[in-house]
């Protein structure tokens, strides 16, 4: 969407140039993520009439780099006692078959949720809802989010593996099936982990250990959020565990959640069906239930995170699953009209239109803490510390403009960070988004941030002598380039 609108409040935050945003209204969770025919396609929870959650949809936009995004008419619609909520769309794996089905949840208005199918076989656009819907029903009332994956079976046959929570008992339900219709009940996962929370948004991703083909593991992703009149006032958050699936179970390798994300906002977070090369891309909503409802932006609420590689990686000897922002990202760096070299004597002021992309690379034992602050015309301060002596990177955000969003949405979130290696830090910085990708995506941490509207100066510095080398890119100048290109 490129058509920034910019709202006159200070706090307020400006359209995103290279994220996914809805032309106007609101929107939530990332559903139905599919490439096929040479595009990505992205479904969302959608409001189509106002900028609150409420008349549950399905949005659609397309987009052939995951950058320039086009947005197209209400793929399903809300109907009256049913609200469209979560779901997953696959590509049919059949030689000439170009259908795409989509499983998501029925939520009627008798407090019941049930799993809908419907297809569409016009690439995307239209989509016809299965006069059987719902196909796959417990009668409870908080059974949702359907991922669907293709798996091979113990006998070697290929199947479709559904994966949704029951979100009130904190259990993921397995179903297979081979027509996307009749689903039958293989397992559930949990309850396991923190009490006091809902389970949504699962999915099951098979991803090598070390892009080792012999050693594939299953990674169970988790969305989870605080229920009850004492919720933690973090709120929402994501979690993973890596595990194996047999075809019927999913064991997990260690007995507890991980983290995925350790800033504020980002959330039901899933992978594409059928992405080229069969690789894991995943995008999330960037926001938070704690205070969704109140972010300062107009005509349109709810933003998507960078589109995000995932895979499976050795760290300290425990494998964890790492992110790294895919496409774009990496080939603007590669253009960085900026290099420069902070250091005690030398702080670095990079002053940016607030959309900018930034990697900085130091080795702690010569730089000390370092520090970047981010200012704009907000009176909101962002800042970002490594803290060699606590052995944490810590992003705080306050200021009174934070304090304006919502009582619990100023902020202090960290990620372990010690000072035995270098850092490598990428920066995306895209108007109210804020991603931080640590030791190329060992940790990832994504925040709202009420900058302002006008331009966003990054300060950088560090406690002895450095270096700090900075690679920056202003993407408001290369998306103007782009587009006179
Ligand atoms: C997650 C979620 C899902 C549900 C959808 C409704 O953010 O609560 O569980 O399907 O949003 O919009």
């Amino acid at each position: 969407m490129t058509d920034p609108v910019r709202p006159a409040a200070s706090g307020a935050m400006p359209r995103p140039l290279f994220h996914l945003t809805p032309h106007r209204h609101w929107m939530n969770d990332p559903n139905g993520l599919v490439h096929h025919g040479g595009l990505w396609h992205v479904y969302f929870q959608h409001n189509p009439e106002g900028p609150d959650w409420g008349n549950m949809s399905w949005g659609h936009a397309t987009s052939p780099d995951l950058l320039h995004w086009t947005e197209h008419p209400v793929a399903l619609p809300y109907r009256p006692g049913e609200q469209m909520f979560s779901g997953s769309v696959v590509a049919s794996r059949l030689p000439g078959d170009d259908t795409l089905t989509a499983l998501f949840t029925s939520a009627y208005d008798d407090d019941h949720q049930a799993q809908s199918r419907a297809t569409s076989t016009d690439g995307g656009y239209t989509w016809a809802t299965d006069p059987d819907n719902p196909v796959l029903d417990r009668g409870t009332r908080a059974f949702r989010d359907p991922k669907v994956v293709p798996y091979v079976d113990a006998d070697g046959d290929a199947r479709w593996l559904l994966v949704a929570v029951e979100a009130d008992d904190r259990q993921v339900l397995l179903y297979s099936s081979t027509d996307l219709r009749a689903w039958t009940h293989l397992s559930t996962f949990g309850p396991t982990g923190t009490d006091g929370v809902v389970w949504e948004c699962p999915d099951l991703v098979r991803l090598p250990v070390d892009d080792d083909p012999d050693d594939q593991r299953w990674v169970l992703l988790l969305s989870t959020n605080p229920v009850g009149a004492d919720a933690d006032p973090e709120g929402s958050s994501m979690s993973y565990v890596v595990g194996r699936f047999d075809g019927r179970e999913f064991t997990p390798d260690v007995d507890r959640l991980t983290r995925l994300d350790h800033g504020r906002d980002l959330y039901a977070g899933v992978t594409f069906d059928h992405a080229p090369d069969g690789e894991a891309i995943l995008l999330g909503w960037m926001s938070n239930w704690r205070y969704a409802a109140s972010v300062p932006t107009a005509p349109w609420r709810g933003a998507m995170s960078l589109p995000r590689r995932l895979a499976l990686r050795t760290v300290d000897g425990q494998v964890r699953l790492v992110q790294e922002p895919f496409g774009f990202v990496r080939t603007w760096l590669d253009r960085a009209t900026l290099a420069t070299v902070a250091g005690d004597a030398q702080p670095v002021e990079l002053v940016s239109s607030g959309h900018l992309l930034c990697e900085l690379r130091w080795d702690p034992a010569a730089t000390g803490s370092v520090r970047l602050d981010l200012r704009g015309d907000a009176d909101a301060l962002v800042s970002i510390c490594h803290d060699v002596a606590a052995g944490e990177l810590r992003v705080t955000r306050g200021g009174a403009d934070a304090e304006a969003v919502h009582p619990d949405f100023p902020s202090v979130s960290t990620v372990p960070l010690g000072c035995a290696r270098p850092v490598r830090l990428l920066v995306s910085l895209d108007g109210g988004l804020l991603e931080i990708f640590v030791n190329q995506g060992e940790q990832t941490l994504s925040n709202l941030v009420p900058l302002g509207t006008g331009p966003v100066t990054v300060t950088v510095e560090c406690d002895d002598r450095g270096p700090i080398t900075v690679v920056a890119v202003d993407a408001a100048g290369l998306l103007t380039a782009d587009r006179s290109s």
